[in-house]
């Protein structure tokens, strides 16, 4: 169950019920079986496995929203930045009059966010169910737009300090490089050569890396599961004149080439939850795109048992170094 969006929809439920309008807008968008009677109701999703549940429940889908609307829904991700971003965004796609209904767990700051919605606009109502809360105002023409001003700005782009990356809020590592991910950047032999994928690349920087150090890799495909990060690396590899494919997917769904060289810092959370089964789902779908000899480059946690997978995926795994905090697998597919 998806206690946020479980906790939103009983705001269609019940005596106090909201009517479901002529045609709304969902940021954030996850599919519900009350959902599906709804009129004109309109999704965006940055996130690849959510966008693809969203459209094979039937549901329209955008790339970005456009337009005004009566209602806008909002279930936000995991960051503060883009969670009043995402307020903001809500905000300027609604109609004179229209309503704003958020939804997120009370371990995402759901009251934090309550009430700096409730300081923007003033009469908000709130319910509360399934350890989260569901708010929602109405524009009576007396909303803060100062506020959200701000908050919009939030959402823009920004660079790393003492780099020249930029980023998105909400993505993985946006305010520093990943300390893991750097000392796997560092440790990238430069005669890798071919065919190169980075699974969850992010906004690039491992693809970077392959790109600086290793002037033999003929074409890198990069795989990330949010659309607003892989816009990020397209601006961030741009200088690279090399061949380069930006594939917005579900690296679960597995991939569509062959590899001579794969590298990845894999995921292990969705949403605040920790998945270590995605990270394991990563290494079978690397192992099993790897070309006769090819190479997997990994970096993790020290904690998480990958090299079992490595293992039963049929590779041949050194341990290339370890830390207080990472370790660095590299495998062959012999
Ligand atoms: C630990 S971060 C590594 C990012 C980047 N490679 C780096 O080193 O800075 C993992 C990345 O995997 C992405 N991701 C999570 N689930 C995914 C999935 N199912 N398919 C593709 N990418 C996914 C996340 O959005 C995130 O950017």
């Amino acid at each position: 169950m998806n206690a946020a969006l479980e906790t939103l929809m009983l705001a269609f439920a019940g005596e106090d019920a909201l009517a479901v309008p002529s045609h709304a807008l969902f940021l954030g968008a996850q599919p519900h079986p009350a959902l599906a009677q709804w009129p004109n109701l309109c999704g965006w999703q940055p996130l690849k496995p959510q966008a693809t549940a969203w459209e094979r429940a039937g549901l329209a889908r955008v790339d970005r929203p456009t337009g005004r609307y009566p209602l806008v829904l909002v279930l936000p991700g995991k960051s503060r930045d883009e969670t009043l971003a995402w307020l903001a965004l809500a905000h300027d796609h609604l109609e004179p009059g229209g309503r704003l209904l958020a939804a997120m767990p009370n371990t995402a700051g759901a009251a934090r966010f309550e009430q700096a919605l409730a300081k923007a606009c003033g009469n908000l109502v709130s319910l509360q169910k399934h350890k989260c809360r569901a708010f929602q105002v109405q524009d009576d023409g007396q909303w803060h737009a100062e506020v959200f001003a701000a908050w919009r700005a939030l959402g823009g782009r920004r660079v790393i300090p003492n780099t020249n990356f930029v980023v998105e809020p909400g993505g993985f590592s946006v305010d520093h490089i990943d300390p893991g991910s750097a000392w796997l950047a560092e440790q990238l032999p430069p005669t890798l050569r071919g065919n190169v994928a980075d699974l969850g690349a992010g906004w690039g920087f491992l693809s970077d890396a392959v790109l600086r150090r290793c002037p033999k890799v003929g074409r890198l495909d990069l795989f990330e599961a949010d659309a607003r990060a892989l816009d990020c690396a397209r601006v961030n590899l741009a200088g690279h004149a090399r061949e380069l494919h930006f594939h917005w997917h579900d690296v679960c769904e597995g991939l569509p080439g062959s590899y001579d060289a794969i590298v990845m810092n894999p995921p292990f959370h969705v949403g605040q939850a920790t998945a270590v089964d995605l990270g394991r789902a990563f290494l079978q779908i690397a192992a099993a795109a790897l070309k006769r000899g090819g190479k997997l480059y990994l970096v993790a946690n020290r904690q998480l048992a990958y090299e079992a997978v490595l293992e039963a995926s049929g590779l041949v795994w050194r341990n290339a170094g370890e830390d207080r905090t990472y370790k660095l697998l590299m495998a062959e597919r012999r």
